[in-house]
Order: C-alpha cells, then sequence, then structure tokens
C-alpha cells in the first residue's frame, strides 16, 4: 500500500488549505514574530501561530483544529512507521516524507547574502531540503534563488554525498535525484550553499535544491531534519555542535509564544533528568527510549512488559518526536493508562469521544497526574500535557490516543509534542542520553 491511497480525505483537505492560505508577503511579518534569533538559539513556531505564514486565515474552530490534528497525526505515525520498516537507511528524503505537514518551523538563512526561509523542524528526519526558485509545481510563495547567492555550489557526481540520495542521476556534472511519492516525482539537485542558523554560519551544508515536483505538492516550507543519520544537520555540523541540541516546545494555548530550539552544548539546562537514548540500526535516526511504565496518580497501571519493550527488529518501543502531536500508546498500555484516568476521574461521569480521542468530558474535570516512567527518570506531565480543552471550555479530553491496531506503527509508543510542551527536551547524542526538565517556554 502507498502512503497515498492511505491518506485520509481530511488530511488532503487540510494540506490543501495549507497550500491556499499562503500569503505572498514576508514570512513572520508582525514585530512580535520579527524578534531576532540570537547566539545559537533559534525561535520555534507552531505552524498555525499568528507568527506562521501557514496559519489559516480563516479561525478555524477548536473542534475541527482537533480533528485536523488527529488525521494529521495518523500520516505522521504511517511515517515513522515506514522509517522503521525501512531495512537500509536513506539519509536525504525517501519519497514517503514528502507529504508530511510539520508543527514546528524555525527561521533560517540561507546563501550570501542571506535569504530568510522557513523551514520545519523534524526530529525524526535526516533530511534537508528547500525550495529553489525556477521550481515547476512548488507551492511556496518564498524560494531560495540560488543565482543570488555567491557562495551557492552544486554537489559534483563523483562526491560521496551523491551516493547517499535516491535514484541519484547526474546532469551536467551536477548530482539530481529524484524522490517519488505514489503519483508524483520531486527533482532536486543535491547542492550546497552556507546555512545560517540564528548566529551561526554553517558553510557548504548540503541539501535537496528542489527543481521540480509532478503529481501532487509539497509543503511550501523547507526541512531541516534533527536526525543522526550521514547527510543530517548533526552530521554536518558535529563540530560546531557535538551532536546536542535541546528544543522547548510553545503551549498549545498560547498561539503566539514561541519556543526555542538551542543548538550546541553551550547554554543546555545543567539541571535536568536523563534517561538512555537507544539505537535502532534500522532506523537510525529516530530517537528511542527506554519506557518502563506510567503511573496515573499514584498507581503504576498493568501494563505487559512487551507493550513497551525495545525490539530493532520489528521497530517496538517508545520514541520521543517533534512532529507528531499526541502521545500514541501501544493498544494495550494505552487502554491501561485510560481505564484508570477514567476511574480517577468519575466512573459515574458520562464520557463521550471526539474525533480519535475516546475520553472526553463535557462537565470540568480533576484530573490525576500521568507520570511517563522512563529508565533513571520520571516525567509528570502537568494538566495542559494531558487534557485538551474546547474554546468554549465545555470539552475536555485525554490528549492521548491508542496506536493503530495493525502495522509497524502498532508496536510503537510515540511521546508527541502536546505532551512535551513547555518542556526542555535535550538530545546528547554523544552521551547517548535525552533529558527533560520543566520549563515554561513563552
Ligand atoms: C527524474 O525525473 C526527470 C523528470 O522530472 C526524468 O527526466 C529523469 O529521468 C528522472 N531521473 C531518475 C533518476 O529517475
Ligand atoms: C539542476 O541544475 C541544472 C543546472 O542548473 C538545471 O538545469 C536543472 O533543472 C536542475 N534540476 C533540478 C531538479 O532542479
Ligand atoms: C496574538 O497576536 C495577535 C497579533 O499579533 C493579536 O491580535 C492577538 O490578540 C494575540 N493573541 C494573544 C492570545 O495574545
Ligand atoms: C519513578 O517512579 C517509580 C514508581 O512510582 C518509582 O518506583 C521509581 O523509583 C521512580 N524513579 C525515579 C528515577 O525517580
Amino acid at each position: 500500500m502507498t502512503m497515498a491511497t492511505s491518506l485520509s480525505p481530511s488530511l488532503l483537505l487540510l494540506f490543501s488549505i495549507a497550500l491556499v492560505f499562503i500569503p505572498s508577503a514576508q514570512a513572520l511579518s508582525s514585530k512580535y514574530c520579527d524578534a531576532p534569533d540570537k547566539g545559537s538559539t533559534l525561535q520555534v513556531f507552531h505552524v498555525y501561530s499568528p507568527c506562521s505564514p501557514f496559519r489559516a486565515s480563516k479561525p478555524v474552530s477548536w473542534e475541527d483544529t482537533i480533528l485536523q490534528m488527529e488525521s494529521k497525526d495518523q500520516a505522521r505515525l504511517q511515517y515513522l512507521a515506514s522509517l522503521v520498516a525501512r531495512k537500509s537507511i536513506v539519509p536525504i528524503a525517501s519519497g514517503r516524507q514528502i507529504l508530511q505537514i510539520p508543527t514546528y518551523i524555525v527561521r533560517a538563512q540561507i546563501g550570501t547574502p542571506p535569504q530568510t526561509l522557513l523551514m520545519a523542524m523534524d526530529t525524526s528526519n535526516d533530511a534537508a531540503w528547500v525550495p529553489c526558485s525556477g521550481c515547476e509545481g512548488c507551492s511556496s510563495a518564498t524560494l531560495f534563488d540560488a543565482t543570488k547567492s555567491t557562495t551557492f555550489k552544486p554537489v559534483p557526481c563523483q562526491s560521496p554525498q551523491c551516493q547517499q540520495v535516491p535514484n541519484p542521476s547526474c546532469g551536467g556534472g551536477a548530482c539530481s535525484f529524484n524522490l517519488t511519492y505514489g503519483g508524483s516525482t520531486v527533482a532536486a539537485n543535491l547542492s550546497q550553499e552556507t546555512l545560517m542558523l540564528a548566529a551561526d554560519p554553517v558553510p557548504s551544508y548540503t541539501f535537496g535544491c528542489i527543481g521540480k515536483v509532478t503529481g501532487g505538492s509539497l509543503p511550501p516550507q523547507g526541512l531541516l531534519g534533527l536526525g543522526r543519520g550521514p547527510l543530517s544537520l548533526l552530521s554536518q555540523t558535529q563540530s560546531l555542535y557535538q551532536s546536542t541540541f535541546s528544543y522547548c516546545l510553545p503551549s498549545f494555548k498560547s498561539a503566539n509564544f514561541s519556543g526555542s530550539l538551542r543548538l550546541g552544548p553551550i547554554g543546555q539546562p545543567k539541571r535536568i533528568k536523563y534517561t538512555q537514548l537507544l539505537r535502532n540500526p534500522r532506523r537510525s535516526s529516530l530517537y528511542y527510549v527506554n519506557m518502563i511504565g506510567i503511573r496515573v496518580g499514584r498507581r503504576v497501571v498493568d501494563i505487559p512488559p512487551s507493550a513497551l519493550a525495545f525490539d530493532p527488529s520489528t521497530g517496538a518501543g517508545t520514541i520521543f518526536d517533534s512532529g507528531t502531536v499526541y502521545t500514541r500508546l501501544v493498544q494495550p498500555a494505552y487502554t491501561a493508562v485510560r481505564d484508570e484516568f477514567r476511574r480517577r476521574v468519575g466512573a459515574n461521569l458520562t464520557v463521550t469521544s471526539l474525533g480519535g480521542f475516546d475520553t472526553c468530558y463535557s462537565v470540568p474535570i480533576v484530573a490525576p497526574a500521568v507520570t511517563l516512567l522512563f529508565s533513571g527518570m520520571n516525567v509528570t506531565l502537568p494538566p495542559d500535557n494531558i487534557l485538551i480543552h474546547s474554546s468554549a471550555g465545555s470539552t475536555t479530553c485525554l490528549a492521548m490516543a491508542a496506536a493503530p491496531a495493525e502495522g509497524v506503527s502498532s508496536v510503537l509508543n510515540v511521546i508527541a509534542n502536546l505532551q512535551q510542551q513547555n518542556h526542555r527536551i535535550l538530545f546528547d547524542i554523544p552521551n547517548s542520553r535525552l533529558g527533560v526538565a520543566r520549563e515554561s517556554c513563552t
């Protein structure tokens, strides 16, 4: 089955909405949104925040947003499953990642003199691409114009990087490659440019300069993959950032707030709890951790150990992901958490469902604390990270869901970004550990 056939209609709708409402004006325009990035820290905006050019121009109701994000997550899970199932590592975008709708975006400057582009931040992706001017079929209003830059270089066909892209071909000595996605094909030239991330120049950054999209569309922004593969940003900036970065995602309730992406070891929190990062050789870009249990209130709920066990051969285990919105737990784990949650909220209250959520209430509730237990680190989630409220305040849902019943993602627990908001998540790859600390990222 290709992903195209399994995309839900509402996802496609969302996608076309996202593509239609792109203003031609400069991105991130208001005064508030224009605050410059400093040092090695970039502001992180939610893709629907008032600071984002990708927000819908008409307000969308809360329920619609929920449903859209939920359906978006289903595509994300399929994407993650495709990574897990992959047998060899393809560092630059293999077709399936193309139709991703990113959740968080950062600003980057590319070229000399610098051109500002928005890039989606994705911890489960190694790829880097930018829509380039002259692109046929690109939906973006902002394209990178290589002819205006003095530092742009095509990557030669003989270069080792050219071996790492899918379907490489050689046009006039330069390395080109094609990505296929269902009926659509994306053609790009492998290129090098000076990338500025906040105040840090990354010379000769290798990325795909997209020149042609046929039979479909791409998300309009570039992609900044923060995975660990050979062509990823981390691999390309070893000496600058030492494979260390952290982010703090802004609260879903405070649309105007920006979070931050802090690159490199400098300025990272000292007081932070760590758990070990696990490596899945089948997909080294995913950040696996060892989740050993979940506590609801004071009670560690009954989850069969197999539901949490790390298994590189099946892809089972737990990952932290910046691109999934709602945490997914494998069926038995979700059921155990949900049942205890319902019991603690009050067995006499009527439970309803909304979109993909099966535990919603139309009266105010007092939610029990939910604590994720990792080896060496317990993370207690505050209520904002567990519940999602309707704007009118009339409906409140447990903001988690069960993993799909079938396929690779049925065995994958995904700690998603609503659960990560207002925490700093530190990826310390040299020490093979992931840190979590509460932080108000406003
Ligand atoms: C890539 O696509 C172009 C047309 O867009 C085609 O001419 C070329 O042969 C393709 N290359 C590969 C390696 O598939
Ligand atoms: C790659 O670069 C060449 C030379 O500038 C250009 O003719 C071609 O269209 C580019 N291909 C893509 C896919 O951007
Ligand atoms: C967010 O910013 C917009 C304009 O920049 C403003 O109209 C709106 O009131 C702000 N919202 C909040 C919740 O501060
Ligand atoms: C995490 O919580 C569990 C269950 O309450 C407890 O047994 C364990 O000692 C805690 N671990 C840490 C690192 O605090």
